[in-house]
């Protein structure tokens, strides 16, 4: 009898524990550094003209509540201003603090705060320097917190369920913004007000957020996070690399600017496919020859840019499909590890 009771008692105690251990939330941190997120604007009706990064990351999870029966969600605030104020200190603070935190058994996921602005930015150059499976997911909102209708506390939910989800691991930097999931590498922000903003022209997004959970349809194939060669752990500050625009009868002279004041990388956002008209590329071949790295991306907005010989022949190299902005944040990194031209290009085609 005391056997059977005691038998009993022990199956009582697994069942528990096991009940216990199936209901175990994840734990994710938000790294909150401002934007329409956490914007505020005097009124309820007022869209447009606001002021970004005024809310605190607390405030953002209080105005969630439903927030703590998905998820043991903590808080860090790493900046708290619009996205275009953000600077490299910034950007090497959030990933430091991501790799620790990513590194400890007590955070299962991190959610970054952020605005839309740079957001693909930031979501690029995290997707390659962080040292981890584990998910990470970088989100922000189109309208600001005091907005009828604010779509922040919805992305804000569905980025922390994302970041929980065991299937998000391994996929690199996700985007989640209006019940969409999109790849680092590849999203761009491309409406200036709409909610539905973010968008993969080439490829289309990875999934859907459906009730806060994921559900993925493919997965990208670039290298990404714990499989690159940047390591930020000791960097204070990254290479200067400018972007240059090809208009038809531009001028020279910015692209003159930059190398008179110290770029040590130029993305070309070429006409069509990276072209460069003869003034640019004579002003460019001249700085090329004297250590310029020069990568030619194109202003179209999607496609690859295909090598030319006129452009090979002064050593340019070419962006892949990275759109300008995503190149310049893969040759500054690039540029952490070498300056050979044929090493750079091979990173343009790895990540
Ligand atoms: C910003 O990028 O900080 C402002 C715009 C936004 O978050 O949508």
């Amino acid at each position: 009898m005391k056997i059977k009771s005691l038998l009993y008692s022990f199956s009582l105690v697994m069942l528990m524990t096991g009940a216990a251990f199936a209901a175990e939330l994840p734990k994710v941190t938000i790294l909150a550094t401002g934007g329409t997120i956490a914007g505020a604007a005097p009124s309820s009706t007022q869209l447009t003209d606001y002021k970004a990064g005024e809310l605190t990351a607390q405030q953002l999870i209080d105005a969630v509540p439903s927030i703590s029966s998905i998820a043991k969600v903590s808080a860090e605030q790493i900046a708290n201003t619009g996205s275009g104020n953000l600077t490299f200190e910034d950007w090497l603070k959030l990933a430091k603090r991501a790799n620790e935190l990513l590194a400890s058994d007590a955070c299962d996921g991190i959610v970054v705060t952020h605005g839309t602005d740079t957001l693909e930015e930031t979501a690029y150059f995290l997707n390659l320097v962080v040292k981890s499976d584990k998910p990470v997911v970088i989100v922000g909102a189109m309208r600001p917190a005091t907005a009828i209708s604010a779509d922040g506390p919805l992305n804000l939910l569905n980025a922390v369920g994302v970041a929980g989800a065991r299937e998000s691991c391994g996929k690199g930097v996700l985007v989640v913004m209006n019940g969409q999931i999109n790849a680092a590498r590849e999203v761009t922000k491309t409406n200036t007000l709409s909610v539905e903003t973010f968008k993969t022209p080439d490829f289309g997004m990875l999934g859907y957020v459906i009730d806060y959970k994921p559900v993925f349809y493919r997965t990208p194939v670039r290298k990404h996070t714990k499989d690159t060669e940047f390591d930020v752990s000791k960097l204070t500050t990254l290479p200067r690399v400018d972007i240059a625009y090809q208009t038809l009868g531009g001028d020279v002279d910015m692209h003159k600017a930059s190398v008179s004041s110290g770029a040590e990388g130029l993305i070309e956002a070429g006409s069509g496919c990276g072209s460069l008209s003869n003034v640019s590329r004579a002003v460019l071949t001249e700085a090329s020859k004297n250590g310029l790295i020069v990568v030619r991306s194109s202003r179209t907005g999607s496609g690859m840019v295909t090598p030319s010989s006129k452009d090979a022949e002064p050593g340019f190299l070419t962006a892949d499909n990275l759109n300008p902005q995503k190149a310049r944040v893969l040759l500054m990194l690039a540029l952490t590890v070498t300056r050979d031209k044929a090493e750079i290009q091979r990173m343009f085609a790895t990540y």
